[in-house]
């Protein structure tokens, strides 16, 4: 349509058929007017930053402007998964102006835990709900 300024909504791929079926049966609820508002509700979400991590929006809000915060990010780690998961939340948490710093629990000293002020866990377990290799020190120094 020329000189129209409706725009075409680019097509996008959903992550479940459960998500778009979810929406439109909400859809069907409103009224037109509360559609219209709602419109505009989500298209002011879509254009605010969008936190990577569940704990960023937390992370962002404990932040100081003269202050940084210094956040550990423990992990105990057999095939590299927590330990990708925990540098990854080390570096968002950089990206939002913090300290971060992603360490393994198999070479972290537990007494050091009681000086720690923000700490994240990242762990998995292995064989029967064990902890990873090498960090059994550290969980039995901290159920003791
Ligand atoms: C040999 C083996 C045993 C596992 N045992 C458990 C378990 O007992 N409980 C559990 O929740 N997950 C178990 N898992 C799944 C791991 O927790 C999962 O693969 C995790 O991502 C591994 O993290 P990592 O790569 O940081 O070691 C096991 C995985 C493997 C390979």
């Amino acid at each position: 349509m020329a000189g129209s300024s409706v725009q075409r909504v680019p097509q996008i791929r959903w992550e479940t058929e459960e998500l778009q079926h979810r929406l439109k049966s909400f859809a069907k609820e409103l009224t037109p007017h509360q559609l219209h508002w709602a419109s505009g509700y989500l298209a002011a979400l879509a254009d605010q930053p969008q936190p990577a991590l569940t704990c960023s929006t937390t992370v962002a809000g404990q932040s100081d402007a003269d202050e940084q915060t210094r956040w550990r990010v423990l992990f105990a780690s057999e095939t590299g998964n927590c330990q990708a998961i925990a540098e990854e939340l080390a570096h968002q948490l950089q990206s939002q102006g913090n300290l971060a710093e992603a360490l393994d629990l198999s070479t972290y000293p537990p007494r050091q835990l009681r000086r720690e002020t923000h700490t994240l866990f990242v762990v998995a377990t292995h064989g029967l709900g064990d902890p990873p290799e090498g960090t059994q020190e550290f969980f039995e120094t901290l159920f003791d």
